[in-house]
């Protein structure tokens, strides 16, 4: 057996989920976290290097004799970071589980998504791209479609670059600020698209470039506050299964989204190894695309790797020997469920720095941390989305109810999570 010495970036609970599933595997020799937080140092060894700080990523790995990068987060992934260590002589032969640059534009750059959709009658939203040259075809635009309207930065804005508003006049004020800056370089293009109205899932596919493997699908709930309502945040839950993503639904999003996804990346000679996060609306029965990501989801991660029972290293490897369809994705039968854990204050201001207690005596459940740090040996907080907390059970509410019960045990200073998770289904 080859043994795989392992360097994972990113620092949330999606990463301290994937390092979990990692540690696991026996074909695991040693794994680093780049740059990790408190829960990754308990599953190996964090080191203090920013994902996006390719250079030093690079010598690390030649150091360390590193066999495969994992990517967690998008920033890398859109400033090519598997194009880095491709024409890097040093680095040229690691595995790095990640798409291109031009791959990761499926989640970089809305404008490409939906120009890729088209061209492979892959189903989504119409919609039409503006710029500051043609403002005033994008005000007029705006008059053809029905409230309310979604305003879309074209490039990376961390999550906050869709806007949907309620009146015409609102578009229009909002359309000519994004393009004057609003988000920066992001919004030097703005995509306007038709409001679909529908239940939201994520569905999670890792490629090998030819070969795919469908993993469990997850619904993660974004709004801060009870019944979502409040401002959006990274996401405070998940669940898996999705009810209404029955058999039969599943297959019409293999078929009319997942394989004319993979067929196009391939057609268009697109170099894409990784993971493929289809963020989708139920229409009527229908799915259909809001968009791509190029990685995996927060807090998705955290209940489907709960749920996946193959060997994730070994999946690893078939995209990297690109013989994905020999490897087999065995899903746990039973629920699986996030609740998180934030810090009051969060998505807007909020203090840092929170001695975190309760931490050992949790017994049902599997706490990932997503924003935690260790000062003077003990755990605090150290971002708005703190810990991860995620059970099993017979069905979701059976896995909630274990969830919630143990998230009550764990205590910091003006903590706060959604006890609504999962119950809108
Ligand atoms: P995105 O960053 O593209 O995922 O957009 C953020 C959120 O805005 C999505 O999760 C949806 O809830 C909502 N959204 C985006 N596009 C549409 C659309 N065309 N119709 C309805 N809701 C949308
Ligand atoms: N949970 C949504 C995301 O990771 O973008």
């Amino acid at each position: 057996m080859f043994y795989m010495r392992i360097l994972l970036l990113g620092s949330g609970g999606r990463e301290h989920a994937l390092a979990w599933k990692i540690s696991q595997s026996p074909r695991t020799e040693c794994l680093f976290i780049a740059p990790g937080n408190a829960g990754t140092a308990q599953l190996g060894t964090n080191v203090d290097i920013g994902v996006n700080d390719f250079e030093r990523l690079k010598d690390f790995a030649v150091e360390e004799k590193i066999d495969m990068v994992v990517v967690g987060p998008e920033d890398p992934l859109v400033n090519g970071i598997k194009d880095s260590f491709r024409s890097d002589a040093r680095t040229a032969e690691i595995a790095v589980i990640a798409p291109s640059g031009k791959g990761a534009l499926l989640e970089g750059s809305k404008d490409f998504a939906k120009a890729f959709m088209s061209r492979h009658g892959i189903p989504t939203a119409q919609y039409r791209t503006f710029n500051k040259a043609t403002l005033s075809e994008g005000l007029s635009f705006l008059e053809t479609l029905k409230p309310p309207y979604v305003l879309k930065a074209d490039g990376l804005c961390a999550g906050k670059g869709v806007l949907i508003v309620p009146t015409l006049k609102e578009a229009q004020t909002e359309l000519q600020q994004m393009l004057d800056g609003m988000f920066g370089h992001a919004s030097e293009n703005v995509v306007i698209e038709e409001f679909l109205t529908g239940i939201e899932c994520s569905v999670f596919v890792l490629t090998d470039g030819k070969n795919y493997r469908i993993l469990p699908e997850a619904k993660d709930y974004k709004r801060i506050g009870e019944h979502d309502t409040g401002l959006n945040t990274g996401g405070m839950g998940s669940i898996s299964p999705v009810p209404f993503a029955t058999e039969t639904w599943m297959q019409k999003v293999e078929d009319r989204i997942i394989r004319p996804t993979i067929n196009g990346l391939a057609e268009e000679e697109i170099d894409y190894q990784g993971f493929i996060f289809f963020g989708l609306i139920n229409v009527e029965g229908n799915p259909m695309v809001i968009e791509y990501n190029c990685r995996m989801g927060d807090p998705e991660t955290e209940s489907v790797m709960l749920r996946l029972k193959s060997d994730l290293v070994d999946l690893f490897e078939g995209v990297v020997s690109e013989d994905l369809d020999r490897r087999e994705v065995v899903f746990d039968d039973r629920a699986a469920v996030c609740v998180m854990l934030v810090s009051g204050g969060y998505p807007q201001q909020y203090a840092k720095g929170y001695p975190i207690e309760g931490l050992d005596d949790i017994k049902d459940a599997i706490v990932f941390h997503s924003g935690t740090a260790v000062r003077d040996g003990a755990i605090v907080t150290a971002g708005g989305r703190v810990l991860a907390v995620c059970a099993y059970g017979k069905d979701k509410d059976e896995a909630l109810k274990t969830a919630f019960k143990e998230a009550r045990k764990i205590h910091f200073t003006d903590s706060y999570f959604r006890s609504d998770i999962g119950q809108d289904l």
